[in-house]
């Protein structure tokens, strides 16, 4: 079976494959064609995952799954969630943090998740959508040179390092992205 990831970031992909194995082949955005910006326009993940997804069934009509991410922080009130990749303005993950941090100083309350969207789309335009959290801490200074993004101020519950610092062995097993994946893959396997 053939399905369309919404993607052309080639880590993501990877990491996606690895999580589902060979009975579901992934097809990249260029695989199907398709180069260009999808859009996202809306404030919440959930509705910006069905939008990325239902743009490209709309168009190829293939079976189709998108993910949406962001950071959500208790203390200042689930920001910067939907606009977790532009917080500060660019894509800039120094400058994104250092937003966090600031915004965070002086306050005792740290707690924070990560949350990611998947919607799946099938054959017949059915759609599905799929939460994973891994929850956390949000660090007092940044820490650890792997991963990307928020890696180097997260702390997921259970350990006390940041995920820049843990393996991505530990991190892709206990990942938002990875908890989504595993239910998305199940209820597709199971509708095979
Ligand atoms: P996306 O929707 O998966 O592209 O994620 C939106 C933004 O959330 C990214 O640009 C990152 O800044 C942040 N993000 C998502 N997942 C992670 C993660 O696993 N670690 C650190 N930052 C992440």
């Amino acid at each position: 079976m053939n399905i369309c990831f919404t993607t052309n970031n080639a880590h993501k992909l990877k990491e996606v494959k690895e999580i589902v194995g060979d009975s579901i082949e992934l097809l990249s955005l260029s695989d199907i064609g398709f180069s260009g910006d999808i859009p996202e326009t809306h404030e919440t993940l959930e509705e910006n995952s069905l939008e990325k997804a239902q743009y490209i069934f709309d168009r190829y009509h293939t079976p189709v799954f998108s993910d949406d991410s962001g950071l959500e922080v208790l203390a200042l009130d689930g920001r910067p969630g939907v606009h977790t990749a532009y917080y500060s303005g660019s894509r800039d993950a120094v400058a994104n943090m250092s937003k966090v941090l600031d915004e965070l100083k002086g306050e005792s309350n740290r707690k924070a998740r990560f949350r990611a969207v998947m919607t799946y789309i099938d054959q017949e335009g059915r759609i599905n959508q799929f939460e994973g959290i891994v929850d956390g801490q949000i660090a007092d200074d940044m820490s650890g040179a792997d991963g990307f993004g928020y890696d180097p101020i997260f702390i997921p519950d259970g350990y006390d390092q940041t995920f820049a610092e843990l393996s991505s062995e530990i991190k892709n097993t206990i990942s938002h992205r990875k908890r989504a994946l595993e239910k998305l893959v199940q209820f597709i396997k199971s509708s095979l």
